[in-house]
């Protein structure tokens, strides 16, 4: 006997099912179309990479990295890790291919599923879809407002209200952000009485993500912690205000969360978060930033980027608060069959229609006129072909308007150019 637990969706796994995979699969295409208007170009990378790749890349330190990677040996006993997000991957796939060779920066976005093993919520999932773009090979801030501006306009052509977050985080150096990190850990160890327990070994792991704390003593007492904004080296500082003046040029508008930090530990310089109202506890719908020097902890040259990543399932979920799930079918026409000899004629019909980009449905399930007439409606076809001993005999086919009422004969041979578009 099957265990019946091993025949569900795994936890925190989605089956999507009309009708919202229609609207899935709407945002997924809206996405990829506004991105490609940028100039950036679809990139698939394999659904798994060597471990490494994801140690180096995205940080031993990073929660991700240390907590929720799907992590295997396969038979020959490497370690393989399922992408728990695509930044990394992308950056590797560039390096392997030389893609930074050519003229740069090179654009590239990304509709693919990741997958990571934390406790399942709503909006948070183990294996999740995220959208996004990398902006590849250059330091130039208008590059970082490009990449912000093209996710925040696609999130409100789909109908979201996005809201933006954004702060630097400066670049590694001791003049920079190794200062700042001194002075923060400095801070962390003087306070740690009053950090929630949790948190007080956040210090000596990954004293960033002290602000990424929800436990309310620890909030509290990092209201007087020193930020990193205070401690930003020149250019560092110079780069955000070009940034945010670019932004301001292309009217999206920001606020500056100067307590701002990101998960995955590649970034530098401007980080940024997107929230939607309506998604509670995980209002975060995307997030990026620069990852100036990831490519060389791939074992790359310098090739400064930016990028984002939107949490498709976070997007349905700020829309359904929104407007109306609108199911669509897109069969212009049903064949209705009378009898076995018509139900060939009426294959033979519906794939020829299909063959010339018209939709067409039939009924598989042997039903008789009535129960076909019910499923033509549900079909959401607009007219139905009706073929029965008499019209095989005359050659000659009934068409019906399934919103008029209307009947017309056309001859069977007509049929397909009857719908010519
Ligand atoms: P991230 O902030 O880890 O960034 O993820 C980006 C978005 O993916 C989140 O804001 C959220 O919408 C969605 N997401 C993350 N985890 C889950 C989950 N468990 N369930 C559902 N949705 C989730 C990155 O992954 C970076 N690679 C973004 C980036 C691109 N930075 C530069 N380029």
């Amino acid at each position: 006997m099957i265990d019946p637990r091993t025949v569900r969706a795994p936890r925190g796994t989605l089956d999507v099912l009309p009708p919202q995979s229609w609207r899935w699969q709407d945002v997924v295409r809206l996405g990829l179309d506004s991105f490609a208007r940028a100039g950036y170009a679809p990139i698939e990378t394999p659904a798994f990479e060597h471990t490494e790749v994801f140690e180096r890349g995205v940080g031993e330190a990073s929660e991700v990295v240390e907590k929720q990677m799907y992590t295997f040996r396969d038979r020959a006993g490497r370690s393989l890790t399922l992408r728990p997000e695509g930044t990394a991957p992308v950056v590797r796939a560039v390096l392997e291919h030389g893609l930074h060779r050519g003229p740069l920066p090179v654009k590239l976005s990304y509709a693919s599923a990741m997958f990571r093993q934390e406790r399942p919520q709503r909006g948070r999932h183990r294996q999740f879809v995220q959208l996004g773009i990398e902006c590849i090979g250059t330091e130039a801030p208008l590059a970082d407002a490009e990449v912000i501006e093209v996710g925040m306009r696609f999130l409100a052509d789909a109908g979201v209200a996005p809201a933006l977050a954004v702060n630097s985080v400066g670049h590694p150096d001791d003049t920079c952000r190794r200062g700042y990190l001194k002075v923060l850990v400095e801070f962390l160890e003087g306070n740690a009485e009053r950090l929630a327990p949790e948190d007080r070994t956040r210090a000596a792991t990954n004293p960033l993500r002290a602000f990424d704390s929800k436990a309310p003593a620890t909030m509290a007492a990092l209201e007087r912690a020193p930020l990193i904004s205070d401690h930003l080296c020149g250019e560092c500082r110079e780069h955000f205000d070009s940034v945010r003046a670019a932004l301001d040029d292309a009217g999206v508008a920001h606020a500056v969360d100067p307590r701002l930090v990101r998960g995955l530990d590649y970034y530098s310089r401007t980080a940024f978060e997107i929230s939607a109202a309506g998604l509670g506890s995980q209002d975060a719908v995307g997030g990026g930033g620069r990852y100036d020097g990831l490519a060389e902890l791939l074992g790359g040259p310098r090739l400064p980027g930016i990028g984002f990543a939107l949490g498709l399932e976070r997007i349905l979920l700020a829309l359904a608060r929104r407007s109306p799930q609108d199911p669509r079918t897109r069969v212009d026409v049903y064949v209705v069959a009378l009898g076995g000899e018509a139900a060939r004629t009426a294959f033979r019909v519906a794939t020829s229609l299909r063959a010339r980009g018209i939709g067409a449905d039939l009924d598989l399930a042997g039903r008789g006129l009535k129960g076909q007439m019910k499923d033509a409606i549900r079909s959401g076809a607009r007219r139905a072909v009706i073929l029965g001993a008499r019209e095989l005999e005359t050659g000659r086919a009934t068409v019906k308007d399934l919103d008029s009422g209307e009947q017309v004969e056309v001859p069977l041979a007509d049929i397909e150019r009857s719908w010519e578009p």
